[in-house]
């Protein structure tokens, strides 16, 4: 047993003509955790996911995965590592479960086993119905769902997963993260490149934030929190006209430097950590006179942190979900 990280990239570089794709990232994750690379579209994910599953070249700068150079030893890598991401696998002359039990033969797995485990996911990613149609008749949505299955046929010690539940429905999102989690207890060590941050919340160990080819932030989802500042109060007046007295009267609970943010009956004040919360914020407007209907704190979410991060909000989960047939 080597104490290496299962996936170790350093001064990642690759342009496209002009487009810097990656402007030199660092990415490490140990043995047995889930790294989640976060980042809007065209940040660089699927490009530092080629790089390190050795269907592209770095421009410069060095990768290590499962102990081996992802270009020096491109070939002999492939066998240690799964990916998802793309239809990378998917067959469209072949029906669902023969794409399936293709995998596990090219694995090495007996016809049984092969078609054993085709028939296991079938049924874990709710293709069941579908086993038997070929691939080209399939939405976009069954596609990502087989092309996921196809990953998860044998059991790789490193997986990477591109976007994995992009498109696709809740129920077989759940699924998946469930799968990955019952993976990651049994030491595959997983990348997950995603645009949502629930997923990179719930299930990375360690979140790289990327935008633009560059790693702009790393760390637990925590951290990544901890950089946003600490809890704002929330403050929603019964009269506008009064939300004069009411920035005065909460002006002393505000951090040191932070102005108390007023939007028409809305206030919003970044509090100091010993400033009371709630009960000193009501007794303060209380006194002022000023009648409140709502008063909340709120703790910074990976949301938050994104958005001060990055200057915008991440992308919304439910935008482009798989419509239900
Ligand atoms: N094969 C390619 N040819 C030209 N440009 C590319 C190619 N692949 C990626 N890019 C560009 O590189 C940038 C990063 O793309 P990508 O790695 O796919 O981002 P993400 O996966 O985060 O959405 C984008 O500007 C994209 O248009
Ligand atoms: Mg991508």
């Amino acid at each position: 047993m080597s104490s290496e990280p299962a996936i170790e990239a350093h001064g990642l570089r690759r342009s496209f003509g002009d487009v810097h794709a990656l402007r030199g990232v660092d990415l490490v994750a140990p043995t047995g955790s889930v790294l989640g690379v976060l980042g809007p579209n065209g940040a660089g994910k699927t490009t530092a996911v080629r790089i390190l599953t050795t269907l592209l070249q770095p421009d410069a700068g060095t990768a290590r995965v499962a102990g081996l150079d992802v270009t020096k030893d491109a070939q002999e890598l492939r066998s240690r590592i799964g990916l998802a991401g793309q239809y990378a696998a998917v067959d469209e002359y072949l029906t669902g479960r023969e794409n399936l039990a293709m995998v596990g033969r090219l694995y090495h797995l007996s016809p049984s086993q092969s078609r054993t485990r085709a028939d296991e996911l079938l049924a874990e990613f709710d293709l069941v119905d579908a086993g038997g149609r070929v691939a080209s008749t399939y939405s976009g949505g069954m596609r990502r769902r087989l092309d996921l299955a196809a990953a998860l046929v044998v059991r790789p010690p490193v997986l990477f997963l591109d976007e994995p539940t992009t498109g696709l429905d809740p129920r077989s999102r759940n699924a998946l993260w469930e799968t990955i989690e019952e993976r990651v207890s049994e030491g595959t060590t997983v990348l997950l490149t995603t645009q949502y941050l629930d997923e990179a919340d719930r299930l990375a160990d360690r979140i790289a934030v990327i935008d633009h080819g560059e790693v702009i932030a790393e760390g637990t989802s925590d951290d990544l929190k901890a950089r946003v500042g600490g809890s704002r109060l929330e403050v929603a007046l019964e009269d506008p006209t009064q939300a004069e007295a009411a920035r005065a009267a909460l002006g002393p609970l505000a951090e040191a430097g932070a102005d108390v943010g007023v939007d028409g009956s809305r206030l919003s004040v970044p509090l100091r950590s010993d400033a009371g919360g709630v009960v000193a914020a009501v007794r303060r407007l209380d006194d002022a006179g000023v009648a409140v209907s709502d008063v909340t704190v709120r703790r910074p979410t990976l949301d938050d942190a994104f958005l001060t991060l990055t200057g915008r909000p991440a992308e919304d989960a439910t935008d482009d979900a798989e419509v239900p047939a």
